[in-house]
């Protein structure tokens, strides 16, 4: 006995080295098909012996076709953005700030700034235990088993020295050559074709079935290493610890004592970049040191330890050949510029945005022109300009249609506002089924299993006319629809049954009123506890909460002066949704902050957006910047020099975390 097992664990460690030889080192020393030998062994012994089964085997990369569910997981530490630049002068900027604060004795790490989805990995004891999205930051998808099949993932970890447990973060990202592949398979089998490399290695990653993920061949590289005990100060040592341990790490990583260096390292990855086999978008620099990473900080939503140096978009130029008008679901009309398909930065483009009749007039756009196209980090390439030297016999001026391309009303620009809308909401079928749509997606009702194309067929079959008749759909209609198992109709009911507990802020954001999203949605949940105060609620008491502006306001009250807005909101109450906070909700209120401007800085025991929950759960409100209205700061380690010199100034007065949780403990 004791024979096979040391077999199996012997097999394991060969192929996971052999493994890391071949993706992360393209150092191959077995070929493929000594691979597949040892690892059908594998296979064979464990599927004799349950009993040393493991869940981080290399047999597990081939992934299941269980389904996968996604659990939303919430992040250790927040996945944050970085501040971005395209100039050599906000470079120059940022440096000096760095300078500033620390002097001039420090390093930089330079590193290519990959063009994929971030994904957090955590480790324990030297074994892979999790994969999470970014999702919002604060809390991502469980992406585990899609991740155990990326073969440059390491499952269990070489050698010794890597803390009990850590985080390492990187970048999940799908190779131009397999994108390639992909997309040719794609069309011999007559499918619509994939856009980019970067929505498709997003979408590889949100796959049912790990054994689809297994067949598209991602890769990963990793950047960033967290925990409590890293191995080192420098950002850079740990990540070559980290290459050690059998992750992917950039051999383009680059260690740099001065600014010039940093721009010599830019300017040759603008154009060495185009040789990579995956893609990446710019530059990250960071500080290297850890502490002075501390002493930096982070501003609301970046490190101010780091910044992205953004490469500048690639152009071409193409003809214009029509353009064609797209209604979303708050019946805002968008122009579309189809153009004769063309090759960008890697992919073939064939449709761009133009976002609204000024633009389109600030253009100068005629029919037949040929015009430049670029891609930005957007899904959607733009034109940016047109080749006037080009234009010999071009058409017409592109005008702006007056009606709206699928229910014919007039269409109306309000005042102000760069776009035309189709006003015709009851009726117009575009936007009957977006805001169906936009009801049942996963950040609103999160009614699963329900496709665009169910939505659709129910509406053709006049099964449902709005988001309330969901809730009166019964399983017959359902199976009466074509293509639809009985199974497929049952998880549906489900769906929809579940969603009349989804809690009252998701619900609001569910309703669609215009400029009414998730953060605005759960403000309002928060000042008006119930859909009748929100209803009620005028312009004054609605500008008066955070962050309500009155452009927000004003869409409320237009929407609440809606008799059919109004008959939908009790159709749904009718049906059961929860539209107002819960008693637990509602029993963690209070007003012991009301009318307290409250500002945080440093670093807490606590995550700092918990502490805003705080503040605002306490009827506070909290702001960035320290101001004479600001009532009072609440201070963390590390605070800024220039925020506490500027409080003082002001005589705003400064209490400590522990102080804060007295005064709303009251
Ligand atoms: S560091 C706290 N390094 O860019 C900062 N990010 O805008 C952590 N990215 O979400 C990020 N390459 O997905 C870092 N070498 C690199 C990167 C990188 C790509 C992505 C990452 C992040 C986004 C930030």
């Amino acid at each position: 006995m004791e024979n096979i097992k040391e077999r199996i664990n012997n097999l394991r460690t060969e192929l996971h080295r052999h493994n890391y030889l071949y993706y992360v080192e393209n150092q191959p020393e077995l070929t493929d098909y000594e691979f597949d030998k040892h690892l059908d062994e594998l296979a064979r012994l464990e599927a004799l012996h349950p009993e040393f089964a493991d869940p981080n085997s290399p047999t597990q990369r081939v992934g299941s076709d269980i389904s996968n569910k996604f659990e939303q997981v919430a992040h250790t530490y927040r996945m944050l953005s970085l501040a971005n630049t395209y100039s050599e002068a906000e470079l120059r900027d940022f440096h000096q700030r760095i300078v500033k604060e620390l002097g001039d004795d420090f390093a930089y790490v330079c590193e290519l700034k990959f063009d994929g989805s971030s994904i957090s990995l955590t480790y324990e004891q030297g074994q892979l235990v999790r994969a999470v999205t970014r999702g919002d930051g604060e809390k991502g998808d469980d992406v585990t088993a899609n991740v155990k099949t990326i073969r440059s993932v390491p499952l269990s970890l070489n050698g010794t020295g890597y803390p009990p447990k850590f985080e390492i973060r990187g970048e999940i990202l799908l190779p131009f050559a397999e994108f390639d592949k992909l997309n040719k398979q794609r069309e011999e089998a007559g499918e619509e074709l994939y856009a980019n490399v970067r929505n498709t290695a997003a979408g590889s990653l949100k796959l049912i079935n790990s054994s689809e993920v297994a067949k598209r061949n991602l890769d990963a590289y990793l950047y960033y290493m967290l925990g409590e005990e890293l191995p080192t100060d420098s950002h850079y040592a740990n990540l070559q610890k980290a290459a050690e341990w059998g992750f992917k790490i950039s051999k383009d990583t680059q260690l740099c004592h001065s600014i010039d260096e940093v721009l010599t390292y830019l300017e040759h990855w603008n154009t060495a970049r185009n040789e990579l086999p995956v893609a990446t978008d710019g530059v990250v620099i960071k500080v290297d040191s850890l502490a002075k990473q501390r002493q930096l900080g982070f501003t609301a939503k970046s490190p101010r330890w780091a910044i992205a140096y953004k490469f500048k978009a690639e152009q071409v130029s193409t003809r214009l050949n029509s353009v064609t008008y797209q209604v979303g679901r708050t019946g805002a009309v968008t122009p579309v510029a189809n153009l004769e398909p063309v090759l960008l930065a890697g992919t073939t483009v064939k449709r761009a945005s133009l976002h609204n009749a000024d633009i389109i007039n600030q253009l100068d756009l005629h029919m037949g022109d040929q015009v430049y196209v670029e891609k930005g980090g957007e899904i959607i390439p733009k034109i940016v300009g047109v080749d006037v030297d080009a234009r010999i016999l071009v058409g017409d001026k592109v005008s702006f249609i007056q009606h709206c391309p699928e229910c014919h009303t007039p269409l109306v620009r309000i005042e102000g506002e760069a776009a035309h809308y189709c006003p015709n909401a009851a009726q117009c079928p575009p936007q009957i089924k977006g805001r169906i749509e936009h009801f049942i997606s996963r950040r609103a009702m999160n009614i699963e299993n329900l496709g665009p194309e169910t939505v659709d067929a129910l509406l053709k079959n006049g099964m449902i006319a709005d988001m309330s008749d969901l809730y009166r759909v019964t399983r017959e209609q359902l199976i009466s629809l074509e293509r639809m198992g009985e199974k497929s109709a049952d998880n549906i009911l489900a769906s929809i049954e579940q969603s009349r507990a989804v809690p009252y802020e998701r619900v609001l954001f569910g309703l669609g009123i215009r400029y009414v999203g998730e953060t605005v949605a759960k403000r309002l949940a928060n000042a008006f506890p119930d859909i009748n105060s929100l209803k009620a609620a005028r312009m004054d008491t609605l500008v008066a909460t955070d962050d309500i502006g009155g452009r927000i306001a004003e869409s409320i009250v237009t929407y609440f002066q809606n008799e059919e807005n109004i008959a939908l909101v009790e159709r749904l109450q009718k049906a059961g949704l929860q539209f107002a906070l819960d008693a637990q909700q509602l029993a963690e209120k209070t007003e012991l902050l009301k009318g307290c401007t409250v500002v945080i800085s440093g670093t807490f025991s606590m995550a700092r957006d918990e502490l805003k929950k705080l503040i605002e759960k306490n009827g506070g409100k909290n702001t960035s910047s320290i101001s004479k209205n600001t009532t009072f700061i609440i201070v963390g380690d590390n605070m800024g020099p220039s925020k506490k010199e500027k409080a003082e100034k002001l005589g705003v007065e400064m209490i400590s975390e522990e102080e804060f949780m007295n005064r709303i403990s009251e």
